[in-house]
């Protein structure tokens, strides 16, 4: 519809989002002439600028919907600017918060790429050659952590979307009825999934989004290094068994998202092989250290799994965002999610079948997340990863080490790149230990706040045992060991200076 009055010139269309090839050079190379100096200049820059949600909000100002056009050349500038100076940066050398890698600037560039491109990888003749990448990407992810690279699979945004792909497909496998048709409510039967008590939060989602409700996970016990207890869980399929419930999943962790504990998951294969069940392995974080030569044999066990979930955007150091599902028999992704609406012709001919992504997944149209993770894979290759993984987790170690030789550090966990303690004052009464024990867990709650607001470093927490820990996650290959030698001197000084103000006069010592 056209509400001037003039006549639109449909011949000579000027669309005005259109950037000619000229133009677009221009702005492309003085865009990355700046991404690239921010690049270089980030050791210089705080991992975080703490500065308040209202503050960041203003520089939004005037918070109004253009009406008209302005020069693309200042925009990017502008949006450039607003990033570099008001960011938290994951690609600092001294950011090991959660579990979010620094970005390999090779994805950087396979992202613009992509989207110039902007190949719909829906359907394989919407987008050629992105799909055959995507199927190329999923085999070879298969094949660094020796997962058989006949499998199925896919990438998607993340974890919490990986693991659903693969939860869904166990549901429709394991269900005795026709789960597609009848839905949840057609059998008086509940599904049960097991999962150790470390779980991501995502099988929490999983459980209420996909019909089974929150009281149809089972919480397995840890042991005392975090990982699931193969006793507990069997006395639990069993006991479940006995009251008619239909047990269907386990899941493993390769990697719990605390402190990278890493179930027992040749015994968990086994159970599940016992009791026809479906075998999970939630290796978003941990998964790529399959592929080291020194690999445990509780981690390299999760090539027995009928799925994983790994994350390219965490320890295979992709832009966010990537994650990836792969299901071992890549039938029950398409009985899961293919559907052939007659609005489609995407079927091709049976000599020479397409692969479709949308029938393995919950998406539709769907991006070209798979380029930044091949290039990354073609770039540096198995080895380059061994070596970038294999660093991360000495750097981890090393950390434990460091945190060793300090008398008011307590090092308390370390597995595969993360690493926890905490801040112990010397002096703190010893008659009293409930007391102390929730004075430490304060202090290092608010340890942590100070240290992630100074832009120093950047960690997080984890809660072992009923201990607030301080956290470590080094999936970051721009960490050297002078930048962790810093952090518990770091540590130690806004440690003692909070516990100065803060600690109570009941556990201050006695003269
Ligand atoms: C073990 C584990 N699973 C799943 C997730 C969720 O991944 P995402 O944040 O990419 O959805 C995480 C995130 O840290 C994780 O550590």
């Amino acid at each position: 519809m056209n509400f001037s009055n003039q006549t639109p010139d449909l011949v000579n269309r000027k669309a005005p989002l259109e950037i000619q090839g000229d133009e677009f050079r221009k702005l492309g190379y003085q865009l990355v002439d700046k991404i690239a100096e921010f690049l270089d200049g980030l050791p210089q820059r705080p991992v975080t600028t703490d500065e308040s949600p209202r503050a960041i909000r203003k520089l939004l100002e005037p918070d109004i919907l253009p009406e008209h056009s302005s020069p693309a050349n200042d925009l990017l500038d502008e949006a450039a600017d607003l990033l570099f100076d008001h960011s938290l940066f994951n690609g600092h050398s001294r950011f090991w918060g959660y579990i979010t890698s620094s970005a390999a600037p090779i994805g950087a560039l396979a992202d613009l790429l992509a989207a110039a491109v902007n190949p719909n990888v829906g359907a394989a003749v919407l987008s050629p050659i992105a799909s055959e990448i995507e199927s190329q990407t999923i085999r070879w992810i298969a094949d660094l952590i020796g997962y058989p690279r006949t499998c199925g699979g896919l990438l998607v945004s993340g974890g919490n979307m990986a693991n659903f792909v693969c939860f869904l497909a166990a549901r429709k496998s394991k269900a005795t009825w026709d789960i597609k048709d009848e839905g949840m409510s057609a059998v008086n039967q509940r599904l049960v999934v097991y999962a150790s008590k470390e779980t991501h939060t995502w099988i929490d989602k999983a459980a209420e989004l996909f019909g089974l409700g929150a009281k149809s996970v089972r919480w397995i016990a840890t042991n005392a290094n975090q990982q699931m207890d193969m006793s507990a869980l069997e006395k639990q399929i069993m006991a479940d068994r006995a009251e008619n419930h239909l047990p269907f999943l386990v899941v493993g962790t390769a990697g719990t998202v605390s402190t990278g504990a890493v179930d027992p998951l040749p015994e968990i294969a086994a159970i599940c092989r016992k009791y026809d069940l479906w075998f999970h392995v939630d290796g978003a974080y941990g998964a790529p250290a399959a592929t080291l030569p020194d690999a445990s044999t509780e981690l390299v066990g999760l090539r027995e799994a009928d799925s994983v979930a790994l994350d390219p955007h965490k320890w295979l150091y992709s832009p966010l965002e990537a994650g990836c599902a792969l299901v071992r028999n890549p039938y029950h992704l398409v009985e899961t999610f293919s559907h052939h609406p007659d609005y489609y012709n995407f079927d091709g001919i049976q000599e020479d079948p397409t692969v479709n992504f949308y029938e393995f997944g919950l998406q539709n149209s769907r991006g070209f997340r798979a380029l930044k993770v091949w290039l990354g894979l073609r770039q540096v290759g198995r080895e380059g990863y061994i070596q970038m993984i294999g660093d991360d987790i000495a750097l981890a170690q090393a950390l434990y080490k460091a945190v060793g030789n300090y008398p008011t550090l307590q090092a308390v966990t370390q597995n595969l790149s993360i690493t926890t303690f905490r801040f112990v004052p010397l002096d703190m009464p010893n008659d009293d230990p409930t007391s102390v024990e929730s004075y430490l867990n304060k202090l290092n709650e608010e340890l942590l706040n100070s240290l992630q607001k100074s832009g120093k470093v950047f960690i997080s927490n984890a809660v072992v045992e009923g201990k607030y820990l301080l956290r470590a996650c080094i999936v970051n290959f721009r960490t050297t060991l002078s930048d962790v030698e810093v952090l518990p001197e770091i540590v130690i000084s806004l440690g003692s200076k909070l516990d100065s103000e803060i600690r109570p006069k009941s556990l201050q010592p006695r003269n």
